[in-house]
């Protein structure tokens, strides 16, 4: 049974937690933590007794517990890391990743800051010690991209990469387009059905989409970029005449970022596409070609967000590290 300690308790750890106790995965949840309380148990923890407590409290546990505590002291194989993004300076995530993999932990998260800052150094202090950094979830959702990338695609040349990866700003342009909406009604809408935060900046000014192409640029490219080196357009200025004008010539607008290898071309920005472009999803779905050498070109399409669709991600990694490293008896 491998043992994982989940640092974050938010949309995403519950999902985890409510995926586990539902399958039978042979993985054992000792310790989570939120931001003012823990719960530990070596012996695998209840999970549907904290998801019951974390709703009826506020709480997952005890205070005077941090996470920081878990994760020195907690018995597990695998950090499960879903505290908030931030993207400035990865914390307070990038400390536990740091700690849990110079404990020897492996980590997995969903969280773009450290992964976009640090990558490289993640990386060789997991070698150092033995064990492995996965990230699939931060970058388009429930669809596995990275893995497909690394894995599927591998002996691939990959020329060029674009998509939607950022639901948010679909969701608004598909209003928009659809129902005349304006920038500001079809963003408050957004807002209300919680598909964008109270500040929608990282998004709709395209920084979020921005920010997983540099994911891809440094973990499967090694491009060794930063945000800096992304042409960044957001949606913020695109008008509903302007939807209507690419209407009446059977298009549309959608947010696209794009990633060049090749040419080093790592830009985001609104694109006209015909209405029946492969990339052309609508609401809040992510969607991604790879234009490659062998294969051809592929695409995916699926949900970028969301509770249990991120927890998808997540388990998948989790069960690539509990096949390839840690099974236990
Ligand atoms: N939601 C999605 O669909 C999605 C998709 C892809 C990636 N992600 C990424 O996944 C991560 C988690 O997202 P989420 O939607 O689950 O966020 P969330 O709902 O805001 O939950 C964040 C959790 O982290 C806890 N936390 C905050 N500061 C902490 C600290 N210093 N130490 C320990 N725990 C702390 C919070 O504690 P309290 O409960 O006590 O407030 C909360 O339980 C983020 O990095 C996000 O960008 C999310």
């Amino acid at each position: 049974m491998m043992r994982l300690a989940i640092i974050g308790f938010g949309s995403v750890g519950r999902g985890v937690a409510a995926a586990i106790a539902e399958k039978s995965l042979d993985l054992e949840v000792t310790a989570v933590a939120d931001s003012r309380s823990a719960v530990t148990d070596p012996d695998g923890l209840d999970l549907l007794a904290v998801l019951d407590a974390k709703e009826k409290t506020g709480k997952v546990g005890s205070e005077g517990v941090g996470a920081m505590d878990v994760i020195r002291d907690g018995r597990f194989d695998v950090l499960v890391e879903v505290t908030p993004t931030n993207a400035l300076t990865g914390e307070p995530a990038l400390g536990y990743i740091e700690a849990a993999l110079a404990a020897s932990k492996y980590v997995v998260t969903s969280n773009k800051g450290p992964i976009a800052l640090k990558y490289p150094a993640l990386a060789a202090l997991a070698r150092q010690h033995g064990v492995e950094l996965r990230y699939e979830a931060t970058v388009c959702g429930a669809i596995p991209i990275i893995n497909a990338l690394k894995t599927g695609l591998a002996g691939n040349r990959i020329e060029r990469l674009y998509g939607i990866l950022n639901g948010t700003c679909n969701y608004i342009l598909t209003r928009m387009a659809d129902e005349g909406l304006s920038y500001q009604q079809a963003l408050l809408e957004a807002r209300e059905l919680g598909y964008a935060e109270a500040d929608p900046t990282y998004d709709v000014k395209g920084i979020d989409p921005a920010i997983k192409l540099v994911i891809l640029a440094n973990t499967v490219f090694d491009m060794n970029v930063s945000l800096d080196d992304v042409s960044i357009t957001g949606i913020d200025a695109i008008t509903t005449d302007a939807l209507a004008l690419a209407d009446e010539q059977d298009c549309t607008i959608r947010l696209i970022g794009e990633i060049i290898p090749s040419k080093r071309i790592m830009r985001v920005s609104p694109r006209l596409l015909s209405k029946d472009h492969q990339l052309v999803v609508h609401n809040t779905l992510n969607a991604v070609t790879v234009e490659t050498d062998l294969a051809g070109d592929i695409t995916m399409i699926g949900r970028g967000a969301g509770s249990m669709e991120t927890a998808s991600a997540i388990i998948g990694d989790l069960l690539f590290i509990r096949d390839h490293h840690v099974k236990r008896t």
